[in-house]
């Protein structure tokens, strides 16, 4: 149901609007602006955790808002080489005008990659809902040709996803591997979470095997599911995989225990933080993630 509404117009209006409703979402997000996301960023970096940026927004109304975002992403970098952050930046392709054209999609995509060049630093492709993953893959092939500073999201919960990460191998890709948060049919996606899980450890310890590894493979374990993680940390240790391979990825304000225990043990850990005001049906597939998160909002409605 959370899914489906993370979709509905009429839904959107009014919840946003909802003051219960933005007083939870400070949970899971600093605040709307990117400069309060460099705060979040810069109160991370003592805990020896990295950040990477987001700004929340997908499927553009039109083709010009695609420039807006490109320049903004450009700032974001030379914002946090100003404030010499260890912060990446991630964005959705339909941020990118990929609903408009493939090329637009493409030409925004080298511009935030020469950015990325220029500061240093590098730039992740989110993976949407199945219908974009052949186009987000070519757009992916296509700028790992460029630049190495590029890393693309798999996720797990795919049919395909086995299939395709082979095929990007050999370009010693940068990987982040997630469950998958979109309402996908049974005929694309493993409706069991245990088959989820399980194609999560597989695809990760592909990528951590030695061939990858020697082509240049990094992977992000991009998971709050502290058993998998520690599954995989375990394969870690017990074949020696130096710590330069992988680094886990979670979300702002989710699992902060874990997160702080993770780099207590040596592991590199990056959260992912969302600004932006249009929040909606990201804070939906959330809320998704976990019913607990339900009861965190209505308490904030009688709060
Ligand atoms: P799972 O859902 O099994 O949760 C494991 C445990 O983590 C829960 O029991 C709970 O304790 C905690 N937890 C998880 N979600 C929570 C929440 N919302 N609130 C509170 N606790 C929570 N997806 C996608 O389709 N494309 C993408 O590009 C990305 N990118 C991305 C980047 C990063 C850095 C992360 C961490 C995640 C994504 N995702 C994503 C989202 C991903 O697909 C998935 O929906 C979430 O990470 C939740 O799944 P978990 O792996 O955490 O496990």
């Amino acid at each position: 149901m959370l899914l489906a509404g993370s979709t509905n117009r009429w839904l959107r209006e009014r919840a946003t609007k909802a003051a219960f409703v933005r007083r939870s979402v400070r949970r899971f997000m600093p605040g709307e602006r990117i400069e309060d996301a460099l705060d979040a960023a810069r109160g991370l970096q003592p805990q020896g955790i990295a950040a990477i940026l987001t700004a929340l927004g997908e499927n553009l109304a039109t083709p010009a808002e695609a420039d807006d975002v490109g320049a903004h992403y450009c700032e974001v970098f030379a914002k946090v080489a100003a404030a010499g952050l260890d912060a990446q930046v991630s964005v959705k392709p339909t941020q990118l005008g990929l609903d408009f054209d493939q090329r637009l999609a493409e030409r925004h995509l080298d511009r935030l990659l020469e950015c990325a060049e220029q500061y240093r630093n590098f730039l992740w492709i989110d993976m949407e809902s199945s219908p974009y993953v052949d186009r987000t893959l070519a757009l992916y092939r296509r700028a790992r040709g460029r630049s190495t500073r590029i890393g693309i999201a798999l996720q797990a919960y795919l049919y395909r996803t086995e299939r395709d990460l082979e095929s990007l191998l050999p370009l010693g890709p940068a990987v982040r591997i997630v469950k998958g948060a979109y309402l996908e049919p049974p005929s694309i996606a493993y409706p069991k979470r245990a088959d989820v899980d399980e194609n999560f450890y597989r695809l990760c310890v592909r990528l951590l095997s030695a061939e990858p590894q020697q082509a240049g493979a990094l992977v992000h374990i991009a998971t709050h599911d502290a058993a998998l993680a520690r599954r995989l940390l375990d394969h870690v240790r017990q074949h020696d995989v130096p710590r330069a391979a992988y680094e886990i990825a979670m979300l702002y304000g989710i699992s902060v225990a874990q997160q702080r225990a993770l780099v207590a043990e040596g592991h590199r850990v990056r959260v992912l933080i969302s600004y932006g005001e249009h929040w909606f049906p990201w804070y939906m597939r959330r809320l998704a993630e976990r019913p607990a998160n339900v009861w965190f909002v209505v308490k904030n409605a009688f709060g």
